[in-house]
């Protein structure tokens, strides 16, 4: 079987070529060229993948997604229904996700940027004494991403709650559903968002659910730009309502270099990289997959078209 692969990010392709070739050695691997298809490919190991990937190679049975997200991957014109998509089930990425969060956790609850300041003007003063009670966190999104996030959150004895379609359960975490967002936001001062980009959760960070939180609340994004209501952002800041945000993701990326999150310090920005697929973790995970379909079973990590996740 031939299978391709193709990514727009990746500086290096041939080190993940190798890698599955590598792991996969009955079948044969090869980087996708868009000047030369071969047509034959079966399955196909993408991320943000050129269109022409699926006019050229009619014979795809299965993508794999080198990321979580699909957002990018599902609109994509010209990918037959009848495709197979399959997304990274952590892949390294849920361990480096939670460090994140608990980075900014850590840095706003125990205001380590004042003491920067202080430091700044060599000034020793001692500030009030971290109450953990006052600092609960609310994750939406209770998957790879979000479990992982709010056991490593209820590990350092912050409150936590998660927030999810079906309530699924996660140790160490108040369990809320679907239909008790509400509920959720009223005990949350910090708000972490891993919620796949889809029509239901689009623009969902917004000043109308910014209002339900907690005084002095703090957001941190790293799931997708388009979650947030940019500007219900800065408004909220100016109002008051938020003390700052953490923001990986953003609706343009790159951030335009006039974004007026550059320039407010209430904000600290990443480019996307609160969390990376690693190389060896993916190439295992795929190829463990690609030969359990060769044996006839089935897999997890395959999307769900109709939730778009
Ligand atoms: P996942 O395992 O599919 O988990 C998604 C979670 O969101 C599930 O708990 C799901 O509920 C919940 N959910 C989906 N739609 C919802 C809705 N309308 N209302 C309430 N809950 C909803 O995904 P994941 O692997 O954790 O990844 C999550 C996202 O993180 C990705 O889609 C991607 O956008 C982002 N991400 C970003 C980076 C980065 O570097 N910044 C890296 C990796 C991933 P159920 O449990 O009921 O299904
Ligand atoms: C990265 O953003 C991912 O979706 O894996």
């Amino acid at each position: 079987m031939e299978i391709v692969f193709s990514s727009r990010h990746e500086s290096e392709p041939q080190a993940w070529v190798n890698a599955l070739q590598q792991a996969l050695p009955e079948h044969q691997v090869r980087a996708w060229d868009e000047g030369r298809p071969s047509g034959q490919a079966q399955m196909a190991v993408v991320w943000a993948p050129p269109t022409a990937l699926f006019q050229h190679e009619p014979r795809l049975t299965h993508v794999f997604n080198l990321g979580a997200g699909v957002d990018a991957l599902l609109p994509l014109p010209g990918m037959p229904d009848d495709i197979t998509l399959v997304r990274m089930e952590d892949g390294g990425m849920a361990v480096q996700m939670a460090e994140y969060v608990l980075h900014y956790l850590v840095r706003v609850s125990r205001d380590l940027d004042r003491y920067a300041e202080l430091q700044a003007q060599a000034c020793w003063r001692p500030l009030p004494d971290i109450d953990r009670d006052a600092w609960s966190v609310g994750v939406m999104g209770a998957g790879v991403m979000g479990a992982r996030v709010a056991q490593a959150c209820a590990a350092l004895d912050y409150p936590v709650a998660v927030w999810s379609r079906s309530g699924r359960p996660v140790p160490g975490a108040q369990v809320y559903a679907a239909d008790q967002l509400d509920q959720f936001l009223a005990r949350t001062r910090v708000l972490v968002n891993v919620l796949p980009l889809t029509d239901q959760t689009q623009g969902i960070l917004s000043q109308a659910l910014f209002d339900q939180l907690l005084p002095d609340a703090y957001l941190i994004n790293i799931a997708r730009g388009a979650h947030l209501v940019e500007s219900d952002l800065l408004a909220s800041l100016q109002a008051g309502r938020l003390r700052g945000a953490a923001l990986d993701v953003f609706a343009q990326e790159p951030l335009p270099a006039h974004h007026a999150f550059w320039h407010d310090r209430r904000i600290h920005v990443t480019p996307h990289v609160a969390g990376a697929s690693l190389l060896s973790l993916s190439v295992q995970q795929i190829a463990d997959k690609i030969q359990a379909l060769g044996r006839g079973e089935a897999i997890t990590g395959v999307v769900d078209r109709s939730r778009q996740y």
